[in-house]
């Protein structure tokens, strides 16, 4: 993953301790009443892909126990990881993209509600993503993908050749001078791997999402209630389809890009689609970017403009996230794909213990504040979702009380520890393993391996009935804790 320049090392602490009486008074162990939404607390597990599902995408005893053993701690909310609403093979990512994959949801739903003791709130992510390739080997990518064209015969002074004539001066030449006979999009086919954008209109199905996306979303969301789940959150963050058509990057001349009317447009139709389909307790939010941190994309006041739409609209909440997009990403292997987590923009989605003076808690605060204030001041209560190194009682009770959200999310230190928040709600904050921030847990998710945690993964490996990883070196989920 790339790093800052500067190279702080950051050290997560405990912090603070709260007593009963500032427990009692706190907002963090305070309910949430607003609209469609009902939480116990302000304590919030975001989506994380475990990599546990089989490869068609159905529900596993591994992504039962994954689920399970977050509502041991008994969060206010889980949103279950990425699931795709198409019905297509996306390898072992969760799929929610026909009725067959319902039985296994309606287990997971369960057993999250039976561990929670039907205390946590269940949602479930809806994806959707466009086709994105492999970095090709270069002599193959020459002579098999790359589609000859006249601009190259022109490039190459070769009026008239063959194809293969064409493909066979190609290969001779270095790199730096592919560069300039390619396009940008050849040369980054080659060098990075085919991806689609949603710009490409000119490929029959990308200039027809607008017409199919809000209908699978709706069917999706439709399942994720049949199957007993409290609601759905729309994915319109990171490198997928939705977040691109928000990104000022989305130049689409169908109505769907350029301004930033345009560019919200599908979003609010895929909301709208989704709020039909489903009963009107049904609660539907979207998590989407506070800023996308990559050159000519949205900022923070394309969010705030977003953020009041989706709230105008009737969203049930709002969760902010902040980069994680493929414009930025390293340069994969050949035979590798590109992973949208690997460049800067990758480092503000996952900001790790290794960082600037910025460091990397709460990296997200400042625009996440702003975002609700424009919703405030536009007249909306939304509750909005904060996230982004929150690892301590004092940083989510200091998030709350400054405005920055309404309910503090953590992913990592819900990792490292399922039972931080209950821990600290019983008393027991003494017990709290601390995220350590090294980001282990997402290298395997960039390898598509099954997500552990270092502080965990290798203790107790004997336990009578764990699971284990593929290689058996790994359990694949944390130790119970029973107070003492
Ligand atoms: C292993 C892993 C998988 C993730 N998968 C998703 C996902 O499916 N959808 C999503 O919106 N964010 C995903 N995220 C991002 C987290 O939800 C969260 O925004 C990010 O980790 C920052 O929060 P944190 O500092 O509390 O970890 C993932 C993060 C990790 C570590
Ligand atoms: S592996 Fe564990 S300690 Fe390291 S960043 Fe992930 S959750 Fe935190």
């Amino acid at each position: 993953m790339w790093k800052p320049e500067e190279k702080i090392r950051w050290t997560p602490e405990i912090g603070h301790l709260p007593d009963t009486e500032e427990r009692a008074a706190s907002l963090l162990f305070s309910p949430l009443d607003a609209g469609r939404l009902h939480l116990r607390n302000r304590t919030w597990v975001p989506a994380m892909v475990p990599w546990r599902a089989t490869e068609e995408g159905f529900v596993t005893p591994a992504v039962l126990d994954w689920y399970g053993r977050f509502a041991r701690g008994k969060p206010a909310a889980i949103v279950v990881e990425a699931t795709g609403i198409r019905d297509v093979p996306s390898g072992p990512l969760l799929r929610i993209g026909h009725d067959r994959f319902v039985a296994g949801l309606r287990d997971l739903v369960a057993r999250v509600r039976e561990e929670s003791g039907g205390e946590t709130k269940l949602f479930i992510q809806l994806i959707d993503f466009l086709a994105i390739r492999r970095r090709p080997e270069r002599q193959k990518f020459l002579n098999r993908f790359l589609a000859i064209t006249d601009a190259h015969r022109k490039a190459l002074a070769m009026p008239g050749a063959d194809d293969e004539s064409v493909r066979a001066a190609l290969i001779d030449l270095p790199d730096a001078g592919l560069q300039k006979v390619l396009d940008e999009r050849e040369y980054e086919s080659l060098a990075m791997g085919y991806r689609e954008r949603v710009t490409d209109t000119h490929l029959p199905h990308i200039a027809e999402l607008p017409a199919v996306l809000p209908g699978l979303f709706a069917a999706a969301a439709q399942r994720a209630v049949e199957a007993g789940f409290d609601g759905v959150e729309l994915h319109y963050a990171h490198a997928y389809t939705m977040a691109s058509f928000l990104s000022a990057a989305n130049t689409r001349t169908d109505g769907f890009g350029g301004s930033r009317e345009n560019r919200v447009r599908l979003p609010l139709e895929v909301f709208a689609a989704v709020r039909k389909a489903v009963p009107d307790d049904a609660v539907v939010g979207a998590r989407f970017l506070a800023d996308e941190i990559v050159a000519g994309g949205s900022g923070v006041e394309d969010a705030c403009y977003f953020g009041a739409e989706f709230a105008r609209v009737g969203m049930d909440f709002l969760s902010l996230s902040r980069g994680g997009k493929f414009d930025d990403a390293k340069q994969p292997k050949v035979g590798g794909a590109a992973y949208p987590y690997t460049g800067p923009s990758g480092y503000e989605c996952m900001p790790q213990y290794i960082s600037d003076a910025r460091g990397p808690f709460g990296r997200n605060f400042a625009a996440t504040k702003a975002i609700r204030k424009a919703v405030r001041e536009a007249g909306y209560q939304t509750p909005v979702i904060g996230a982004g190194g929150v690892h301590n009682y004092e940083m989510a009770e200091a998030m709350l009380r400054d405005g920055v959200a309404d309910v503090a999310a953590s992913a990592r230190q819900f990792l490292a520890d399922p039972d931080w928040t209950l821990k600290l709600e019983t008393g027991h904050g003494a017990d709290i393993r601390l995220c350590e921030f090294t980001n282990y847990c997402e290298g395997l998710d960039q390898n598509h391996k099954q997500v552990t945690c270092k502080l965990w993964d290798r203790v107790q490996l004997d336990e009578p009935g764990i699971l284990k990883s593929s290689d058996g070196k790994r359990r694949l989920t944390a130790p119970d804790w029973k107070p003492q």
